[in-house]
């Protein structure tokens, strides 16, 4: 969603800006903005559309103002148009700030500033802050002491960037439930909400803790609570390389995530898996150790694929380690009162870290006594800092909007933690090297899987003007065909279901006919027979019929319209595999579409409000 970058130091501010609002393009936005301080004044430049054309209208030749912010934004309070867009100024149009997150208690902090007649251009949250920021710099004459009060006085969440022609020695930063980071250079600072935007200049950065400020110049920062008590800062290093946030000669970013999972599924993997002895080594868990042990419930939250991951999951906890596992959306759990208790654990499974959802699921989970742990990709983000330990995917940055390889380490990992908790209760150790053997190949195999991509391009090009799809599957495919039928909904606009095949009777069916393409997983495991069985009542509807199926099976050719071959495996890791051909048939459906795979429309990377 929203993005912010922030520049202070010798260089011209405006192109660093620009790219680094390239860089966070993929978290989705609608509209972009940039302030810079030049000639005694702030000025603003910002527009409903793209990156590229704010870029265009910024005379770059001209500019030569070495400080600046930008920003781009994903409408919440207001359409996307150019009055909402940010940045937002106070009323002497001296104050300039960008904002993400939402101020929940605007509209009485703009009844009071309208009584006292300060004006209003736009329908924002953010302008409203602006406008008090400087209303209270009208009393205080201090840009920091004016920002640091405002932010006393709000409700919400916000990473936010403040620069003024009143001090225009340097811009102020701070954070509460959105992130925001410092990027420490040569001479020269970068802040930003996402350290893709940092990594071009340099790794050392700080993030910023909630209630934390940043005031920094071009010679240096001070760190803060925003109650001015003074903190460490400390400084740490960024955990990816440039070359991983760009397209490396790849069409796209997902394309280059989905051939990515090889290598992902390995970083997942390393140093956790110890085969001669069929165990796992987490780090990350042992502080909660005993409480995994004890645990007699384990509830699984989060949103969207990672819930898909959360449903497989389910069933890989249940049947290794014979713990009871609830999945739960986390925008429904956080608002049903769930039965909770100091006995439960609740595991948060989230690639971006920063879902506003799943964070709040996580509090509320909190709050009853829960043990909260997180499944997250993005180091330092937010859910992460919150939970009280967990578990990083290292699958490494995912830009393509639509997840993929965050999804098959999510499956990766949670299969970790399900042999580590069976290992520590029922399941043997000959079990143990068997399963572990079993992941330890799972790389090689997806790359075969890969070789595979002529074909399944071949079937998206037959099937691409469909309008419906339907995806079946049954026990741990089933989530599954839900993922599949999310990947394709995401990225070329094709209405899909998934349902889990036996149900297809109760509903679906009614929708099967010569025009509908039916996607069924139909791996070998002990309801293979009974899936066969749906393909029939299928065919029998003259329905199309897209099979996954192991290699050696002889009995499908002879059902399908067509057969996607993945390597065998166990029944309980096969959505890790059969799930990349359907990864590969969207996006190539999609781009036969003509469709922005990377950045489909109205969705949003990183999902920060409700
Ligand atoms: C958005 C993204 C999805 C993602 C979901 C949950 O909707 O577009 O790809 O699965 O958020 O995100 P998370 O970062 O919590 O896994």
């Amino acid at each position: 969603m929203c993005g912010i970058v922030g520049y202070i130091g010798k260089r011209k501010a405006s192109e660093i800006l620009i790219n680094g609002l390239k860089r966070l393009e993929y978290r989705g936005y609608d509209s972009s903005g940039v302030a810079l301080y030049e000639n005694d004044k702030i000025n603003i430049l910002k527009q409903q559309g793209k990156v590229n054309q704010l870029d265009r209208m910024i005379p770059h030749d001209m500019v030569k103002s070495n400080i600046g912010i930008a920003h781009t934004r994903w409408a919440t309070h207001g359409f996307p148009n150019y009055e909402n867009a940010h940045p937002h100024t106070d009323n002497s149009k001296e104050i300039a700030i960008v904002h993400n997150g939402i101020i929940e208690n605007y509209s009485a902090i703009k009844k009071k500033l309208l009584q006292d007649g300060y004006t209003f251009e736009s329908d924002t949250d953010t302008e409203v802050l602006a406008v008090f920021i400087g209303a209270l710099y009208k009393k205080t004459k201090n840009l920091e002491q004016a920002v640091r009060l405002a932010l006393n006085e709000v409700d919400g969440t916000y990473g936010i960037a403040v620069v003024s022609s009143y001090e225009p020695d340097k811009i102020i930063a701070a954070r509460l439930g959105s992130p925001m980071i410092l990027g420490i250079g040569e001479d020269e600072y970068i802040l930003a909400s996402d350290a893709a935007a940092i990594i071009a200049h340099t790794k050392q950065v700080i993030y910023l803790e909630d209630k934390e400020m940043v005031v920094v110049r071009g010679d240096g920062y001070s760190t803060k609570t925003i109650d001015n008590l003074a903190t460490t800062g400390d400084i740490k290093e960024i955990d990816f390389d440039i070359e991983q946030i760009e397209k490396s000669g790849y069409e796209h970013f997902m394309l280059k995530e989905i051939f990515e999972q090889p290598d992902s599924i390995r970083n997942s993997l390393r140093g956790r898996l110890i085969i001669d002895k069929g165990n796992v080594r987490l780090g990350g868990l042992n502080s909660v150790r005993d409480k995994l042990l004890r645990a007699k419930r384990i509830i699984l939250t989060a949103c969207g694929t990672s819930w898909h991951a959360a449903l497989t999951a389910e069933y890989l906890i249940e049947q290794l380690a014979h713990i009871p596992v609830e999945v739960e959306y986390a925008s429904e759990f956080r608002y049903r009162n769930p039965i909770i208790g100091p006995d439960d654990i609740v595991f948060a499974l989230s690639q971006s870290g920063e879902t506003l959802d799943t964070l709040a699921a996580i509090k509320e989970a909190q709050l009853k006594g829960a043990t909260t742990l997180g499944i997250v990709n993005v180091v330092g983000s937010t859910i992460a800092r919150e939970t009280e330990a967990g578990i990083y995917l290292h699958a490494g940055p995912e830009i393509g909007v639509a997840s993929t390889k965050a999804y098959t380490s999510q499956l990766t990992v949670m299969a970790l933690i399900a042999l580590y908790l069976g290992r520590q209760r029922y399941l043997s150790q000959l079990d143990g090297k068997r399963i572990g053997s079993e992941m330890m190949a799972l790389p090689d195999k997806i790359t075969s899987i890969l070789a595979q991509t002529d074909k399944i391009k071949e079937i998206a090009d037959q099937y691409y003007q469909v309008t419906n799809c339907l995806y079946l599957g049954r026990g741990v495919n089933f989530p599954l065909a839900l993922e599949g039928a999310l990947k394709l909904k995401e990225i070329s606009y094709i209405h899909a279901e998934g349902y889990p095949a036996a149900e297809m009777k109760h509903g679906p069916i009614a929708l099967i006919d010569e025009n509908m393409p039916i996607i069924f997983i139909a791996t070998q495991d002990e309801i293979y027979d009974k899936v066969l069985s749906n393909i029939e009542e299928v065919r029998t509807r003259r329905g199309k019929v897209i099979a996954i199926a192991n290699e050696g099976d002889t009995r499908i050719a002879s059902l399908a319209n067509h057969v996607i071959y993945i390597p065998n495996t166990l029944p309980m890791l096969n959505p890790i595999l059969a799930v990349v051909p359907l990864q590969l048939l969207s996006y190539y459906i999609a781009i036969k579409l003509g469709r922005d795979v990377d950045q489909p429309r109205n969705l949003a990377k990183s999902v920060t409000v409700e």
